[in-house]
C-alpha cells in the first residue's frame, strides 16, 4: 500500500487524541472528502458512520457552506472581537437567539466546546458573584457525563471516567450524582439540594443523551425534574448542547423534546456543518442582566484571540441557511428508522447488551470490547469509518446520507459486530 512522503515524514512530529503513542494504530491519512465519504490516500473509500465527531451534519463540502466560506475568505477572514465587530457573528447571534426563542437571548463565541462550557461556568459563578452571593462555585452534574478536557470541565465529567481519572486531585470538586430518573430519585435529589444548594451555582447536563460518556439517552422527563429543582433551589440550570444540538436528537435542540429551557446553553460541533472551529455560550437575559452594571468588575472577563471568527460564523450561517432550505429534521427522522431496524439484529448477539436509538443516533451496547484497535481495523477492512469507545459502537451519520451509503455502513457494523467477539 501506497504511503505519501507526507505522512512518513510528519508523523514522527505529531502527537495524536487519546493516543498511546507508542501502539497506536497510525491514523488513515485523508486526501479529500465529499458527501458521506472520506478519500484515503491509497485510493479507498471509506462510509463515515460518525459525521467527524458529530459536526458535519450536512456530510462533508457542501457547496453552499463552501460558497459562504470562500466569500468571507476574499472579504475579511478575521478582526478580533475587542473592540470591533462584524456582519457575520452579528447575523449569525440574531439567528441563534431566534432558534433557540426568548429566554436564550445573548451570544458569547468561542472557538471549542469545552471552552464554551468553561464559559458557561464561569457565567454562572460570576452571576451569583455581581449579585453578592459569594461561596456559589460548584456545580451538580452527572455520572456519565462529558463536558471537555480543559481543567476546568475536567472537573464536571464522570469522575470514574477513564479519561481524566489521572488528573483527580488537581480538579476542582464538584457534586457528581446520578441523573433522577424516577420519582424517588427525584426525592432523593431534592432532598441533597436543601442542603447544598448554597454552595451551588447551577446544574450542568446534557440533554437527552450523554454521549462521550457512553452514548447514555434519558426521558424528556428527566429534564423537565431538573428545571423544578432548579428553581425550587434557586439555581441555574445549564444545558450542554454540543453534541445534540443541530438536529441530532431530531428536533433542532434537545431540549424542545422536554418543553423546558435551561439558563445557559452551549453549541459547538455542527454550528458550522463540522467545518470550521466555533462554539457559543448563549444566555437568558436574566443571567445576562446580572452583569449589566456601571461596576466594570461586574463584566464577564473572557475574550479568546479568535473569538467571532468571521470564517467561521459565515459557514455557520451558511449551514442555518441549510437547516431552513433543506428538510434536515426529516432526514434525522428518517435515519432514526432506518437505524432503529437496521441496528436491531445486534440485540440477538450473546456479546451485546443494548441497542438504542434517539434521533439519529445509533448505539450498539456491548458487554465489553476486549481489542478496541482490532474492531477499527476489522470496520475499515469493511469499508465504514467507525469509531468505537469504552464499550459501544454508535453510528451518528451526515443527517444527509444516501439510502445506499447508510443502508450499507449499517449492514457493516452488524455484519462486522456477528462475526466473532469484538
Ligand atoms: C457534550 C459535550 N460537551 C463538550 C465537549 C467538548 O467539546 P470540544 O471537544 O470541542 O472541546 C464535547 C465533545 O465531545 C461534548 O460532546
Amino acid at each position: 500500500m501506497h504511503t505519501p512522503d507526507w505522512v512518513a515524514q510528519g508523523q514522527p512530529h505529531i502527537w495524536l487524541p487519546y493516543a498511546q503513542m507508542k501502539t497506536v494504530t497510525p491514523p488513515l491519512p485523508v486526501v479529500r472528502s465529499h458527501g458521506s465519504r472520506l478519500e484515503l490516500a491509497d485510493g479507498r473509500s471509506l462510509i463515515d458512520g460518525v459525521a467527524s465527531w458529530w459536526t458535519a451534519c450536512h456530510g462533508y463540502n457542501h457547496p453552499h457552506i463552501a460558497q459562504a466560506v470562500r466569500a468571507q475568505l476574499d472579504a475579511m477572514p478575521h478582526v478580533m472581537f475587542g473592540g470591533l465587530t462584524h456582519e457575520p457573528a452579528l447575523t449569525l447571534a440574531r439567528r441563534l437567539a431566534g432558534l433557540l426563542g426568548p429566554g436564550l437571548d445573548r451570544v458569547f463565541y468561542t472557538d471549542s466546546g469545552s471552552v464554551a462550557v468553561e464559559v458557561a461556568m464561569k457565567m454562572a459563578v460570576q452571576f451569583w458573584l455581581n449579585q453578592g452571593e459569594r461561596g456559589r462555585s460548584r456545580f451538580l452534574a452527572f455520572r456519565g457525563g462529558y463536558h471537555g478536557d480543559t481543567f476546568g470541565t475536567m472537573a464536571v465529567c464522570d469522575p470514574e471516567d477513564g479519561m481524566h481519572s489521572l488528573y483527580r486531585g488537581m480538579l476542582a470538586e464538584h457534586d457528581i450524582v446520578d441523573l433522577p430518573r424516577d420519582d424517588a430519585s427525584y426525592a432523593a435529589l431534592d432532598h441533597y439540594l436543601q442542603a447544598r444548594a448554597p454552595q451551588l451555582a447551577g446544574i450542568l447536563v446534557e440533554p437527552l443523551v450523554q454521549g462521550a460518556g457512553g452514548m447514555l439517552l434519558h426521558e424528556p422527563d428527566v429534564l423537565r425534574r431538573l428545571r423544578k429543582l432548579a428553581d425550587r433551589h434557586g439555581l441555574l440550570l445549564i444545558f450542554d448542547e454540543i453534541f445534540t444540538g443541530f438536529g441530532r436528537t431530531g428536533t433542532l435542540f434537545a431540549f424542545e423534546q422536554a418543553g423546558i429551557k435551561p439558563d445557559i446553553i452551549t453549541l459547538s460541533k455542527a454550528l458550522t456543518g463540522g467545518t470550521l472551529p466555533l462554539a457559543a455560550t448563549v444566555a437568558s437575559n436574566r443571567v445576562f442582566d446580572a452583569f449589566w452594571s456601571d461596576n466594570p468588575a461586574h463584566a464577564l472577563m473572557h475574550g479568546p484571540t479568535f473569538m467571532g471568527n468571521a470564517l467561521a460564523c459565515a459557514a455557520a450561517n451558511a449551514s442555518l441557511d441549510l437547516f431552513e432550505s433543506e428538510p434536515r429534521l426529516a432526514q434525522a427522522q428518517a435515519l432514526s428508522v432506518a437505524l432503529a431496524a437496521g441496528l436491531e439484529p445486534c440485540r440477538e448477539l450473546p456479546w451485546v447488551r443494548d441497542v438504542r436509538v434517539l434521533g439519529a443516533i445509533g448505539v450498539v451496547e456491548l458487554d465489553n470490547i476486549i481489542d478496541r484497535e482490532a474492531l477499527k481495523r476489522r470496520l475499515v477492512d469493511a469499508g465504514v469509518w467507525v469509531r468505537p469507545f469504552g464499550n459501544v459502537v454508535y453510528l451518528t451519520p451526515a443527517l444527509t446520507i444516501d439510502g445506499d451509503d447508510l443502508a450499507t455502513l449499517i449492514r457493516a457494523v452488524v455484519a462486522v459486530l456477528r462475526q466473532q467477539r469484538p
